[in-house]
């Protein structure tokens, strides 16, 4: 709780007639790392401005309450010793009630709220969508994030960061990007300049340049950013921007720009999303883009990336791929994406926006991806969360081509095997799976065998975790058809976390993601359910949590 000592002095300027300061406008001297303030989803939301020597330093919108829901906070790490004046032209009631201090408020319970996620990366405060700038440097995974910290819902479009060795221990550090004068921050990538194309590094350290996209009321253009420590600081380029397409298009959505080094050409490529498809585009030197082609049939958030088939680097495939996860595979020369089959999907649900991490280290050659998870957490001074990084390949099926995707290795440590069986009847399973009664996280890894059933699954408190029916070959309403048709066998591995359900069917060829819903006044737990099924492999997990 705060002292009155902390507690921000209200100013009131009386006759100020020179100045643009309203009467009780706050004014504060810097002096902690945070400064709290209270919001609530019931307020409409005003603009807040901080002013240093009247010049405007941060802007964004808020909900400021005086009762309010939950807390969120700004930090002030670059504004200390500076006095600052803030303007808020929403609801005043709020203003006397925020204060600043060396801890975020409920710094004492983070990470262990009620529906915190807690093997899957969610933010400290605010909300949360698609990755962004996903890359491996210098011994850190990064992920920054479309993120709004003073909301639990989507607005003030900012890069997140966070930090991590193993991709599964998070560290949320300070908001890399922020709204600036040209808008806000969406959707982009990042790379590595080792060869100082752009002119950025320094010394012998090579710039981390980010691409992204400045959202404004009547446009999208894309721009970047170099850091020269890690992705910590930031200095966005003076000749900023670099693509401004909306007259080409004749379309507001020109958006997420992709990029990577391509060796063979010697030069950039940056896969834009614009209007109805994605665009590549080509640079010696990241300032100038030269346009070269279109893939129609793609909305939002690009990816295009190489893999070998089956495993074998000799022989490889480019795909495209799309916010909604769907994707073609074909071939690509620097320039032009040339799709070789159809349209094609390997997970759905809560899925979108997914990205894969790029300049992996030389030594691990795997495609790895995050996906967004557009899962509510009821009540929660944050919103969304991440889903688990997963390993896509590229493998050959009775059905041609088709990328697919199991959690990496990393995630192992989360997961210790507490119960197993083989050949079980439904009954003897759901014996074993009583175990999980009052687990609000685990892993689940069974196979089924139907033989008088057309349908069978799994349930946790009434809801269908895993609804395999064999007659409209769909897994929870939607298309599979095994690979061994005839079998009568599925394979699936089930992650529960407290607020989603993540599962992977027969070696990740499909998976997908669900809220986690009970249905209310549902007693019956975690069990199997079919017609003379057979339960022929049970594993069961508990989870470790990823947080202190
Ligand atoms: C996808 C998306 C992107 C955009 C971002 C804005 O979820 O719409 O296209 O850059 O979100 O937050």
């Amino acid at each position: 709780m705060k002292s009155a000592l902390q507690r921000i002095a209200l100013i009131v300027l009386i006759g100020c007639s020179s100045c643009s300061l309203q009467a009780q406008d706050l004014s504060i001297t810097v002096t902690k790392r945070y400064l709290n303030l209270p919001v609530s989803q019931a307020q409409n939301r005003g603009m807040m401005q901080f002013m240093v020597k009247d010049k405007p330093e941060r802007a964004f919108k808020i909900r400021l309450a005086a009762k309010p829901d939950y807390w969120v906070f700004c930090d002030m790490a670059a504004l200390q010793g500076k006095t600052i004046t803030i303007r808020y032209d929403g609801n005043r009631e709020g203003l006397t009630k925020i204060y600043q201090a060396d801890n975020m408020a409920g710094q004492d319970s983070l990470y262990r709220e009620k529906n915190r996620p807690q093997y899957h990366f969610s933010t400290r405060r605010g909300w949360i969508n698609d990755p962004n700038g996903m890359i491996y440097y210098a011994g850190e995974y990064h992920l920054f994030y479309q993120h709004n910290p003073y909301e639990r819902e989507w607005e003030n479009m900012s890069w997140g960061h966070a930090v991590s060795r193993d991709m599964i221990h998070w560290e949320e550090l300070p908001t890399a990007l922020s709204p600036d004068s040209l808008g806000t921050m969406f959707s982009g990538s990042t790379v590595i300049d080792y060869a100082n194309t752009a002119g950025f590094n320094q010394g012998n350290v090579p710039a981390m340049v980010a691409f992204y996209t400045v959202d404004t009321p009547e446009k999208q253009i894309q721009c970047m950013a170099y850091s020269l420590d890690k992705g910590r600081t930031w200095t966005k380029y003076a000749k900023n921007p670099l693509i401004d397409s909306k007259a080409k298009w004749n379309s507001k959505d020109t958006r997420d720009p992709r990029v990577f080094w391509y060796a063979p050409g010697n030069h950039w490529v940056m896969v834009l999303n614009e209007r109805d498809g994605h665009s590549i585009y080509t640079s010696k030197n990241m300032k100038a883009w030269t346009y070269e082609s279109h893939v129609t049939g793609f909305w939002e958030c690009p990816d295009l990336f190489e893999l070998p088939i089956d495993g074998d680097t000799t022989k490889t495939k480019w795909v495209m791929y799309g916010a909604s996860a769907t994707y073609m595979i074909g071939s690509f020369d620097g320039k032009t994406f040339t799709p070789e089959s159809g349209k094609h999907y390997y997970v759905t649900g809560t899925i979108y926006a997914a990205q894969t991490f790029a300049n992996m280290p030389p030594n691990d050659p795997r495609r790895i991806q995050i996906g967004w998870g557009r899962v509510q957490q009821p009540g929660m001074p944050f919103n969304n969360m991440m889903l688990l990084p997963t390993e896509l390949q590229l493998r050959t099926t009775g059905n041609g081509l088709r990328l697919s995707s199991v959690p990496v290795k990393e995630t192992e440590q989360l997961f210790e095997k507490v119960q197993q069986g083989t050949s079980l009847s439904a009954t003897d399973a759901n014996e074993k799976l009583k175990a999980f009664n009052q687990l609000d996280r685990f892993r689940v890894r069974t196979t089924l065998k139907l033989s008088h059933a057309t349908s069978a699954g799994l349930s946790l408190f009434g809801q269908r975790l895993l609804e395999y029916d064999m007659n409209g070959n769909r897994i929870n309403g939607v298309f599979y058809s095994p690979e061994n048709m005839t079998s009568m066998e599925l394979t699936a591995d089930i992650y529960v976390d407290r607020t989603s359900i993540e599962v992977f069917i027969d070696g990740g060829a499909y998976s997908y993601s669900l809220e986690r819903k009970p249905v209310s006044g549902n007693t019956e737990s975690l069990k199997v359910w079919g017609t003379a099924i057979e339960v022929k492999e049970l594993a069961m997990y508990t989870a470790k949590s990823i947080w202190k």
